[in-house]
């Protein structure tokens, strides 16, 4: 196991019990991205955590496939989606570098507070890319601290180092956009609701 996943899987209990930071923004998320959605979705999700989104999300699409690299964080959500009787649902342990999904399968990928902990961003966008059918969307919210954070590249490493918090990568959101249109995506809607939250992304491969 990775030293990512190894973190992870170390705290999964504790945050899966952790309710989200601010519940009306995380409602007005889902419901921008139920807009997109349709009754015959096939959706990916990386880095889905204990699969409270995904399962959130289940009623309204045919099928998802929620990964995550930390093996206890998918048991956590595969016991939440038993629980909830919920059969549409495929929760696998992958990291998104290893993630392997056929080219143009799939409607729309999520990746929710996930892109900054990722040592190479472009690479998963681009993954991302590879595996959405045209007019497929790609959801993402990350943090940008490159933006009011940038200290953060110091001390970052330290509390990483001492296991208490994961890798996290600086960089602004214009870096993230940058990102995403340098990949092809067309960003059809963007949302921060504060300049320290996450920006919520709505990109769109092109038809
Ligand atoms: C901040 S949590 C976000 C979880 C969920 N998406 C949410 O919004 O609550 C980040 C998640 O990404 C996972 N993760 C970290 N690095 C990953 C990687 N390289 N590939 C896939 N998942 C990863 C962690 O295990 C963790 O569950």
């Amino acid at each position: 196991m990775t030293t990512s996943a190894r973190f992870w899987d170390r705290i999964a209990d504790r945050y899966s019990r952790k309710p989200v930071p601010d519940e009306t923004i995380y409602q007005q998320k889902l419901k921008i991205t139920r807009q997109l959605m349709h009754p015959n979705m096939e959706v990916v999700e990386f880095g889905a955590g204990t699969g409270s989104t995904a399962l959130a999300h289940a009623p309204h699409v045919r099928h998802i496939l929620a990964t995550d690299v930390s093996p206890r964080m998918m048991e956590i959500a595969r016991g939440k989606a038993a629980a909830a009787g919920i059969d549409n649902v495929r929760f696998e342990v992958s990291s998104v570098e290893e993630l392997a999904v056929a080219a143009e399968s799939v409607d729309l990928v999520l990746g929710l507070s996930i892109l900054h902990l990722l040592e190479d961003r472009d690479a998963a966008i681009t993954k991302v890319w590879d595996m959405l059918r045209p007019g497929g969307y790609f959801v993402s919210s990350t943090p940008c601290l490159g933006d009011w954070f940038k200290l953060f590249k110091l001390v970052g490493p330290v509390g990483h180092f001492f296991g208490v918090i994961p890798m996290v990568k600086v960089f602004t959101r214009k870096e993230l956009d940058d990102s995403l249109s340098n990949a092809g995506f067309t960003i059809e809607h963007a949302w921060q609701p504060e300049r320290k939250q996450g920006v919520f992304i709505v990109a769109r491969k092109p038809a």
